[in-house]
């Protein structure tokens, strides 16, 4: 299968990444971070790269080419993301539009862009990474209210698109991340350790996404042993 997933230069994209192409899967990896992105294409020949920043439509061009050669896109896995750690009141317009950004607009750029791609392949899957915090009814945290209200839109995204894209086979799944043991949690809570770590979460993103499809459209699933 033919696996697109943004924000693969580190963290959870980057063992998802490692992963698809160890079961001998093609990916092609997007991040800003040329460098890191380097250093995961070295792990496998099946691991194509792109540097792009998701957060403007200048993109557009480079990933054209890239998809061109790809042909298909079986899997889209929209994972890139940022947190700013602020109360509301402190927090700038300019913060809430980053991470509105980062962590919504971004998607919606990558599934645009995508788009006729994911419709060769047949029978596709998108699958968007949110967070607990955005999943309805789940405890909040202090500090978390731009990020966790982005991410709840990327959730109300998945559930418009899996009805718009029913027609063309094309699956919308959510999963809302609990802790993982990354850099963003570690810069969002110093002292916390996580329950997971990035290769355990990587292994359940690549099952469900390769998975899932068979069991569910437009469904939000916390994948979450705990919070911080
Ligand atoms: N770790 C957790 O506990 C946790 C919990 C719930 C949800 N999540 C979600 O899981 C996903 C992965 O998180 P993580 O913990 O692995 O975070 P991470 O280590 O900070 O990685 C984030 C990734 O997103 C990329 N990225 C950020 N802004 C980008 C942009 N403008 N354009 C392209 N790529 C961009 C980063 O690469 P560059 O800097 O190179 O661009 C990096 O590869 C995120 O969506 C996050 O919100 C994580």
């Amino acid at each position: 299968m033919n696996i697109v997933i943004s924000g693969a230069s580190k963290g959870i994209g980057f063992e998802v990444a490692i992963k698809f192409a160890n079961l001998g899967h093609r990916v092609l990896a997007l991040a800003r971070n040329s460098d890191k992105l380097k250093q995961l294409q070295k792990a496998s020949p099946l691991i194509d790269i792109l540097s792009i920043d998701l957060c403007n439509d200048l993109g557009g061009d480079s990933i054209q080419t890239k998809l061109n050669a790809f042909s298909k896109v079986d899997i889209l896995i929209n994972n890139a993301g940022q947190l700013i750690n602020k109360p509301f009141l402190n927090t700038s317009i300019e913060e809430f539009n980053l991470q509105i950004n980062a962590n919504y607009l971004s998607s919606i750029r990558l599934i645009q862009w995508t788009y006729p791609y994911l419709l060769k392949s047949k029978a596709s899957h998108i699958v968007n990474i949110s967070s607990m915090g955005g999943f309805q009814g789940s405890s909040k945290y202090l500090g978390l209210s731009g990020y966790s209200a982005s991410k709840g839109a990327l959730i109300t995204l998945t559930e418009c698109l899996a009805n718009e894209f029913k027609e063309d086979d094309i699956s919308v799944n959510a999963l809302a991340l609990g802790a993982v043991g990354t850099e963003m949690l570690a810069s969002a809570f110093p002292d916390y350790k996580a329950p997971l770590t990035p290769k355990q979460m990587a292994q359940y993103i690549v099952d469900f996404s390769i998975n899932g499809k068979q069991y569910f459209n437009g469904k939000i699933l916390p994948v979450a042993l705990d919070n911080p």
